[in-house]
Formats: structure tokens, C-alpha cells, sequence
């Protein structure tokens, strides 16, 4: 049964309390939730099917039962970590790239702010958000949603971008709850480095598409065309732009897509 797999899987972790639900809404809603009443830091939700699942900049994240991960995370950083607060969902990309190169062996990367891509095409994605109380920073909410196996990935019609799980990579089956372990084992070995130089470079080393041709495309619909620089301190993303003048952009501003990709019509995931 996926809760004693689950209690066995976090048991040498620092975790200090978890829930674990066979369907719910949203597990960030859950964590957000929990939070609010008073859930301490690195409490865990974790569910085994998600029927409202949510992703970036307003989109829908499919959760199916048995073949994928879908966990949130509550982290109380210092009050005085409020600016890095985009650099959590890089976070939550890192450990899951750093467990999929450790673990299994596989080359992952990280399309900008905070998808994981294998083989090109995304595997997991990443969604941070802030429980405020007033104007101080009560909580993070850190959700991580990773494809596992291959009935997880959406129908391709459904998608605005390629996606794909781990074991259509890892070519073997993937126990998602040790998947889970090694993410938050990752997590927690970094969670002390965010907005670092070391953090920086451990995003920017996977940075998918670095050095190429990149189109962004702006909440109004504008297009921008350039080449991917990296990435700032802030966790902007630095483009290159035709003129030579380099420019930057933030998360919820714009969505990053390879010059030569194919557009996909609707959908999330
Ligand atoms: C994205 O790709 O836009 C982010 C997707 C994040 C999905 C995860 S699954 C666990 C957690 N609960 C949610 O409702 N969303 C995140």
C-alpha cells in the first residue's frame, strides 16, 4: 500500500510530520492549508491522485493514480529570504535533476525558471508559492509533480509542450516513493544554498538551450526572439537580443520556448 511505502521510503529523513491522501484537489492546496493552521517546517503532503491539480502561470497539472509523484512541500525559511523566493522553484528542479543523475543515472535539464526536461521533452514540473500573513513571509509551499511511468504523460493533444516520465529513460521500473526520497534527500542537502554562487551554477550547468536560439513569449502575446545567456542572481533569465543589449526576465512574465519548436495548441502539464 502507497502509505506504509511512503513511511518506510522518508523514514531516515528530517521530516516532521506528513499526510499522505489517495485523492485530493491539489496537494499545494492541502500544504497551503496545513500551513496556515500551523504545519511546521518540511512537513510533506503527498497523494496518489490529484483531480485539480495546479501549475505555473495559471495551468492544470494531471496527477493520474499509481504512476506518478505529486508532493508538496511547507518550508519556513527566515523571514529576510523573501527575495529569493523565485529561486524555490529552481530549487525544487535542482534535487529533482540531481536525484535522476545520482539514482538513475540520467542527464536531466532544467528549461527555465523550473521544468524538468529528459531526452528534451518535460518530466516534472515545479510550483512555489508564498503563504503570507500580512506582509511577513509565513510559508513556502514547494510542489513537485514528476511523471513516472508512461500513463502518466497527457495525451499529446492536451499539451503545450513534449512531455515524458522517468522510466521511458531510465528503461527499468522506478519506485516512485524512493524517487521521492532521493528528491527531498537532494532538496534538504541544498536547502541552505539557495541564491548561493554554488546554487547558481548547479541550476545553470542544466540549463536547457543554454547559449541558443530562445523565443519568449510575453503575457500580451509579444514575442521576443534572442539567445539564452543564463541565468541572474535573482533568477531572471538573461537573454541576448539581436542589437547585442542583453535583457532580463522573470517568471511570471513570459514562457520560454526553443526557437524551433513545434507549437502545441492548448493544454497542461
Ligand atoms: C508546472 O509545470 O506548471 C508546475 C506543475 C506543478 C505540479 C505539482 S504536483 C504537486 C503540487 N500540487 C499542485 O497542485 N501542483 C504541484
Amino acid at each position: 500500500m502507497s502509505k506504509s511505502h511512503l513511511r518506510a521510503a522518508i523514514a531516515h529523513l528530517p521530516i516532521p510530520d506528513w499526510r499522505y491522501q489517495d485523492e485530493t484537489g491539489s496537494t499545494n492546496d492541502d500544504a497551503l492549508q496545513w500551513a496556515a493552521q500551523g504545519a511546521p517546517h518540511l512537513a510533506l503532503v503527498a497523494a496518489n491522485r490529484q483531480t485539480a491539480g495546479r501549475g505555473r502561470l495559471g495551468r492544470s497539472w494531471q496527477t493520474l493514480p499509481g504512476a506518478a509523484l505529486a508532493f508538496s512541500l511547507v518550508l519556513r525559511p527566515a523571514v529576510h529570504v523573501s527575495d529569493w523566493l523565485p529561486l524555490y522553484s529552481p530549487l525544487g528542479a535542482l534535487a529533482v535533476s540531481l536525484a535522476l543523475e545520482s539514482d538513475w543515472q540520467l542527464k536531466p535539464q532544467i528549461k527555465w525558471p523550473n521544468d524538468v526536461l529528459l531526452g528534451g521533452r518535460k518530466v516534472c514540473g515545479v510550483l512555489a508559492e508564498a503563504a503570507w500573513q500580512g506582509d511577513r513571509l509565513g510559508a513556502v509551499v514547494l510542489g513537485i509533480g514528476i511523471n513516472v511511468a508512461p500513463s502518466a504523460v497527457p495525451p499529446e493533444a492536451l499539451l503545450l509542450f513534449p512531455a515524458t516520465c522517468v522510466e521511458a529513460h531510465s528503461g527499468s521500473p522506478v519506485d516512485r516513493w524512493q524517487l521521492l526520497a532521493r528528491v527531498l534527500d537532494q532538496l534538504l542537502a541544498r536547502l541552505g544554498d539557495v541564491g548561493s554562487p554554488a546554487f547558481l551554477q548547479a541550476w545553470q550547468e542544466r540549463l536547457a538551450y543554454l547559449g541558443q536560439s530562445i523565443c519568449l513569449e510575453e503575457a500580451n502575446g509579444a514575442m521576443v526572439n534572442g539567445r539564452l545567456a543564463g541565468v541572474s542572481v535573482q533568477g531572471h533569465l538573461r537573454v541576448l537580443l539581436a542589437d547585442g543589449s542583453e535583457a532580463q526576465y522573470s517568471a511570471g512574465d513570459v514562457r520560454l520556448r526553443p526557437a524551433d519548436e513545434i507549437s502545441h495548441p492548448s493544454g497542461g502539464g
